[in-house]
């Protein structure tokens, strides 16, 4: 038998025993990234062979706890992707204008970085007292940390640089307060925002949106995935809603590409059919 071929039934046993003790299903995320991650964390604990990972995941929970976060990839960024945030401006915000209330769900939020650019942009917008935003993720460590709002002082120039290129109307440190090595969002910001732990692969539908945000998650799902979970925010969005993908992610091969229409091919915005 190939090298390959046992690493790959290895893995399989592991993603199925992740699973059945926790139900957390990564069995139809990329096989790639799941190997990756996977290697990643057997050459730091100086394992052997990915079938000894399976009996620490059964019978250790910090290891298996280890594990989940390696899987979970949380990388963000305040108005990640600047121009992204400019076309919402023009194409997304006027059409929530229409609406006496908005609801708005960000599903993989990771540390809230792109819910707090959100309400930030409402705010300026004038929609943000009208508005709820859902913000969810399976990782509870990430929301945690998004609830609290607390972000490392190191990163502000950076987003202040994404702030202005995504047309900020305001000054945008305005937006927190800087406290030693770490900056405070205003709570002006988080007054609006639920966050709640949601795990796209095995939970269902939980409201009915105005706006669906899923950047830079359904990139570690394989097609099948990415299908299901499209079927899930179709679901989920209003008619006449708009869909927001991430710059690598697309509708294109999901059975639902028929139904929507494109806002900005570029920046991967969609609107669903009335
Ligand atoms: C790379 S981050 C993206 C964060 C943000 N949307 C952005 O674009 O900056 C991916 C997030 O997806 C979350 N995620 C992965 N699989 C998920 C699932 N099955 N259900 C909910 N969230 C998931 C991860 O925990 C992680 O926080």
């Amino acid at each position: 038998m190939k090298d390959k071929d046992t690493k790959d039934i290895e893995i399989s046993l592991l993603l199925e025993a992740i699973y059945q003790r926790y139900g957390y299903d990564f069995r139809q995320y990329s096989q790639a990234h799941i190997r990756r991650r996977i290697m990643n964390r057997m050459t730091m604990t100086g394992l052997e062979y990915i079938s000894q990972m399976q009996a620490m995941v059964l019978n250790d929970e910090t290891f298996a706890s280890d594990l989940l976060q390696d899987l979970s990839i949380t990388v963000t960024e305040m108005f990640r992707d600047p121009e992204f945030y400019k076309s919402l401006r023009e194409n997304v915000i006027p059409i929530l204008k229409t609406y006496p209330f908005i609801k708005i769900w960000h599903a993989g939020c990771a540390t809230g970085e792109e819910a707090y650019s959100m309400a930030i942009l409402l705010q300026e917008e004038g929609l943000y007292d009208r508005t709820t935003i859902y913000a969810t993720d399976f990782n509870q460590m990430a929301l945690d940390k998004a609830k609290e709002g607390i972000f490392s002082n190191k990163m502000i120039k950076d987003y202040t640089v994404n702030y202005q290129l995504s047309g900020g109307k305001e000054s945008f440190s305005s937006y927190y307060t800087a406290s030693y090595d770490n900056v405070i969002m205003n709570k002006s910001l988080k007054k609006n925002i639920v966050w709640a732990n949601h795990n796209l692969v095995t939970d269902s539908v939980f409201a009915e949106v105005h706006l669906i945000l899923c950047r830079n998650v359904l990139i570690y799902f394989d097609q099948n995935l990415q299908n299901k979970v499209q079927t899930l925010f179709f679901n989920s969005l209003i008619n006449g809603g708009v869909l927001c993908l991430g710059s690598k992610e697309s509708l294109h091969f999901t059975d639902l590409y028929q139904e929507y229409i494109e806002l900005d091919k570029k920046q991967r915005i969609f609107k669903k059919k009335y």
